[in-house]
């Protein structure tokens, strides 16, 4: 993607060091980390250092969202991860499904050595400790919502906003050590900040909301054309740019400003909003690294 495209992004380094510090600090405290991560784009949604933060902890990834995530493409994430050292599972924070696979996923897979050693040594009530992480808008609150069922997790890890860690009991002999601080993904690379723009994770004030809409309509009409002409009634051209697709997309819904222009403003917010909300079909932004894919089906 070209640099000019995007708007200078504010990155608060400051911020992501003391993160940093606390994550080291506290990776003592527990036995494993949850990952969670937008399975719509589970690269582009993690923090680039984590693997290297969370070395030799065991691990697991929640490939969060994943209602609206196509299905094909979360599998082979779920395969990807497996093949680089963590569990996967995909939920979907906001409903709560497949939730109730994570804890038994910790236990049975991720700790299972511990557990083992634990129940040898007559130790099964010891406490089991997870650290959760996540850069910001992953659905971190509400997935401590929905396993604590309580409002304990609010919004708030947002740069200048201090919140101390908290410990969040699970069940008898679970708790969740909540990391506070803001973990960003990799800033430096533009499609990362695109894939993000597209989810709503990174504010549209970052990118042209116009400019947006038009790669993801051309993203679309590349990787899910069918879902794109189902939605609007649009037939798609090998050769439609991302604004003629727009533009198709506006005049199909009679988006018209004076003079017979298309108002392509609204029909982008409209584009992304219908992404953002499902509308346009469950879609996955970016698949495994090449040499990762699993040789099934
Ligand atoms: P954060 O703590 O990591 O910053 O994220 P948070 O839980 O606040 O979630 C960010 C947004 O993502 C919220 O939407 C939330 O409802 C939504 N979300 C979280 N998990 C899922 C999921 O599995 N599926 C779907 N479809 N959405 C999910 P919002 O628009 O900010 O708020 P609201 O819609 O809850 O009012």
């Amino acid at each position: 993607m070209e640099n000019n495209d995007m708007r200078q992004i504010q990155w608060f380094p400051g911020h992501m060091a003391k993160t940093r510090r606390l994550i080291a600090a506290n990776l003592k405290l527990v036995d494993a980390v949850t990952e969670i991560v937008d399975a719509r784009a589970p690269l582009s949604s993690r923090n680039p250092e984590m693997d290297r933060m969370t070395s030799g902890k065991p691990r697991l990834v929640l490939l969060n969202k994943c209602d609206l995530a196509d299905d094909k493409a979360t599998q082979m994430w779920i395969n990807y991860f497996r093949n680089n050292g963590a569990e996967a599972i995909a939920v979907d924070c906001k409903s709560g499904k497949g939730l109730k696979n994570m804890l038994p996923t910790i236990k049975n897979k991720v700790l299972k050595e511990l557990m083992e050693k634990r129940e040898k040594h007559g130790m099964t009530g010891a406490p089991v400790r997870l650290m959760i992480v996540g850069i910001p808008n992953v659905g971190k609150s509400s997935l401590i919502n929905r396993l604590a069922g309580s409002k304990r997790a609010k919004v708030e890890d947002r740069p200048g906003v201090t919140r101390t860690k908290q410990w969040v009991k699970l069940d008898n002999n679970t708790e969740l050590l909540d990391m506070p601080g803001v973990l960003w993904p990799k800033f430096e690379d533009q499609d990362v900040a695109v894939r993000l723009a597209f989810t709503g994770a990174i504010s549209d004030d970052i990118l042209d909301i116009e400019t947006l809409a038009m790669k993801l309509l051309k993203f679309m009409a590349e990787n899910y054309p069918q879902s794109l002409k189902e939605r609007y009634k649009i037939d798609i051209d090998e050769e439609d740019t991302g604004l003629v697709l727009l533009e198709k997309v506006g005049k199909k819904r009679g988006m018209m400003i004076s003079g017979g222009e298309i108002n392509t403003e609204r029909a982008a917010i409209t584009v992304l909003d219908e992404f953002r909300s499902g509308k346009l079909g469950r879609i996955t932004l970016e698949l495994p690294p090449k040499k990762e894919q699993p040789c099934q089906e």
